[in-house]
């Protein structure tokens, strides 16, 4: 499974660009639509994708259950953050702060893939 572990942490590093690049923007910008647009879509086929081969196979063994359940609710709640941002107007202090708050998690999100679940991989 070498290179899934190259594919998705290629994956990450894109991820945590765009994040670091959206948290430089301010307002309701054409850039900052456009890095969220990009953010929101690739996040959304990159956690899919990673539950269709990376989890699913990781499910099948009794070592790894715990973590799948662990990061599948937490692609359940990063997903509703997105939501909930991208109904929100960029402009509001209010989706800076929800932004903040995906940001962080995010980033933990990936931390601890890479970190725990390729470990245990
Ligand atoms: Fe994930
Ligand atoms: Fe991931």
């Amino acid at each position: 499974m070498a290179d899934i572990y190259k594919t998705i942490t290629k994956d990450h590093d894109h991820h945590r660009d765009i994040l670091n690049r959206i948290a430089d923007t301010s307002g309701d910008t054409a850039k900052r639509r456009r890095l969220w647009r990009e953010f929101y879509r690739d996040v959304k086929a990159h956690a899919a994708a990673e539950e269709e081969t990376f989890y699913a196979s990781l499910m099948t063994k009794t070592w790894g259950q715990d973590k799948v359940r662990h990061s599948v609710t937490e692609h359940k709640e990063l997903d509703d953050i997105m939501d909930e941002l991208q109904d929100m107007d960029m402009s509001s202090p209010g989706w800076l702060n929800r932004f903040k708050t995906l940001h962080h998690d995010y980033v933990h999100h990936i931390e601890e893939e890479e970190e725990e679940v390729f470990e245990r991989a």
